[in-house]
């Protein structure tokens, strides 16, 4: 027990027999509120206001909700969305500058639209179909080699396929539907975790068919950037797999040319929008891979980071954590870059699990062992304590990603998040969104609700937000001096969010 709780505990055992201890009970509650993500934050007049306007929102809300039984954190996103897009509260956050998004995935940060509406319709794009129901694409000139992936229908040129369809929006709709996880009833869909996992992988190469065509793969990362931006996003970090970027005569690219591309498409969009800070990779690999093949991509980003040294920030491990390697598993690789003396900062997925007791879930406290700089969702740190402790002493924040926590079956209601006690004693976070094109959602803010409402419960206010987007900042691979720059760019950005909603809301009262 800490001191100071001791002392507590002694005041309130002295002084309860006594008589209804008002000012204790007072000074208790705002012991809690200061120890709550931004309890610490003075917000100056005008964010006052805007705080009290926004709580006045939240209240009005969570008061319909409570008639209707219709609240959106406590329903599945997919049904939830509807009754998001109509909220008074969505339409502040979206309007919000949310700083950085520090958790995205590369083939899954554009609303798939774009893919089907625009992507498809490129001259010389294949589809093939499986008996399964699944699709996969293929742009070439001339028609694409044999043999065609496993299990798949021959090579039918899209174009062709559309001019003999009655309903070619029916068709596209379809097309849609094999690049997201969204339907009517996920319940019955995705009966466990396993298996919504291997839809999700396959989604992701359905995917990859279109997105790592060379002049697809460009549009798609400045897209998204777009669509970030439009969501009134500053910075992103994006994990990147590589599947090799390939040509309509089948030329195949490596990882260096994919990090350039990504590094001059990221400057490019800079130089159009010069209030955008800027992207970085960090190199991902399968971890379902051996400790042979993990040594190797190692090596891989290490000397990519050699290379990019301001574009790859460093390294992570993804897929289904249950079913791959845990950290440990892997210790002989992972030592690797500290014992060469080497720099290349990790940023581990870990403990993305609802086991508790297991190496999957123990990930959390062996990714801090190996000194990652953020741990990727960390839903099963609130039950190693020591682990917790640790990454508050080493200040590491966990990335919160709710909507994905929810899709992918860790958790229904999200006020029973795990991260509703991180978020009230302060833990170090940020908040993401993992692949918001997969889930149906879309830039951050969707996110940004579901914590704002849901797992931060009623105190949550301005502060929350406002810190959740320093955090988000504070805790990005930038360098200091840039990190310093960015900063400036969003406050002033959030100095203008406060006027203008100053401006705006005696009307809107
Ligand atoms: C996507 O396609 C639509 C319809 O053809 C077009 O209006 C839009 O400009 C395209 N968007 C981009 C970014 O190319
Ligand atoms: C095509 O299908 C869409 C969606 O299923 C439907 O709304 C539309 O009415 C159909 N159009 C025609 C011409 O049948
Ligand atoms: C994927 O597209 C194919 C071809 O149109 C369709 O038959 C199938 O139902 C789609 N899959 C999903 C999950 O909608
Ligand atoms: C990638 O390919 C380029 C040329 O296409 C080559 O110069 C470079 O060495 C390759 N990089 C790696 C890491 O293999
Ligand atoms: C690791 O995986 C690779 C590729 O699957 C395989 O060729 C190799 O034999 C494996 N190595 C070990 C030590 O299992
Ligand atoms: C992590 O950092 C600490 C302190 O710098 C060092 O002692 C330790 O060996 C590092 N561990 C790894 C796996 O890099
Ligand atoms: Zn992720």
């Amino acid at each position: 027990m800490e001191p100071q709780a001791g002392w507590l505990v002694f005041l309130v055992l002295s002084l309860v027999p006594l008589c209804l201890p008002i000012p204790l009970r007072d000074f208790l509650l705002e012991q809690e509120n200061v120890r709550r993500i931004g309890g610490n934050l003075v917000l100056g007049k005008w964010e006052e206001q805007v705080n009290e306007y926004l709580i006045s929102l939240k209240e009005k809300e969570v008061a319909k909700a409570r008639k209707t039984g219709y609240f959106p954190p406590s329903m599945h996103f997919f049904r939830a969305k509807g009754f998001i897009d109509q909220s008074a509260v969505f339409s502040i956050l979206k309007r919000m500058p949310k700083g950085a998004v520090l958790h995205l995935h590369d083939y899954a940060i554009l609303s798939v639209d774009w893919l089907v509406h625009n992507a498809t319709y490129l001259p010389d794009c294949y589809i093939c179909f499986t008996r399964v129901g699944t699709i996969q694409f293929r742009f070439s000139k001339p028609h694409p080699p044999s043999p065609v992936p496993p299990g798949c229908s021959e090579w039918v040129l899209l174009k062709t396929y559309r001019k003999q369809l009655h309903n070619i929006s029916e068709f596209d709709n379809s097309l849609l539907k094999n690049l997201t996880l969204v339907t009517d009833n996920p319940e019955l869909t995705y009966p466990t975790q396993a298996f919504i996992w291997r839809r999700f992988e396959n989604v992701f190469s359905t995917a990859s068919g279109l997105i790592s065509y060379a002049p697809v793969f460009k549009a798609y990362f400045y897209q998204g950037l777009l669509e970030l931006y439009e969501d009134n996003v500053q910075y992103v970090e994006m994990r990147a797999i590589f599947p090799p970027v390939y040509e309509l005569d089948g030329t195949q690219y490596n990882e260096s040319w994919s990090v350039a591309t990504y590094q001059e498409v990221a400057r490019q969009f800079v130089k159009d929008h010069p209030d955008f800070i800027g992207a970085k990779i960090i190199f991902t690999t399968h971890r379902k891979k051996n400790v042979t093949e993990i040594k190797k991509a190692l090596k891989k980003a290490i000397d990519l980071r050699a290379m990019f040294p301001d574009t790859l920030a460093g390294f992570d491990l993804v897929g289904y954590e249950d079913e791959g390697h845990s950290l440990w598993d892997l210790k002989d690789a992972l030592t690797i870059p500290y014992s060469k003396g080497v720099n290349l900062p990790y940023f581990f997925h870990a403990g993305e699990t609802d086991w508790q007791g297991t190496s999957v879930d123990i990930n959390v406290l062996d990714a801090l062992l190996f000194n990652t700089s953020r741990i990727g969702h960390g839903f099963a740190l609130t039950k190693h304590l020591v682990a917790k402790k640790l990454s508050l002493k080493m200040d590491v924040p966990i990335e919160l990603c709710p909507i994905s926590n929810q899709v992918l079956l860790l958790v229904s209601d999200l006020r029973n998040h795990p991260a509703a006690q991180l978020m009230a004693e302060g833990h170090p976070m940020v908040v993401s969104s993992d692949d918001p094109s997969i889930f149906g959602s879309k830039g951050v803010s969707y996110d940004f609700y579901e914590v704002f409402m849901g797992i931060g419960g009623m105190r949550a206010d301005l502060r929350t937000l406002k810190q959740l987007a320093l955090n988000s900042l504070k805790y990005s691979s930038l360098p200091p001096k840039e990190k310093a720059q960015a900063k400036q760019v969003w406050q002033k950005k959030w100095d203008q969010f406060i006027a203008d909603l100053c401006n705006a809301f005696p009307r809107e009262l």
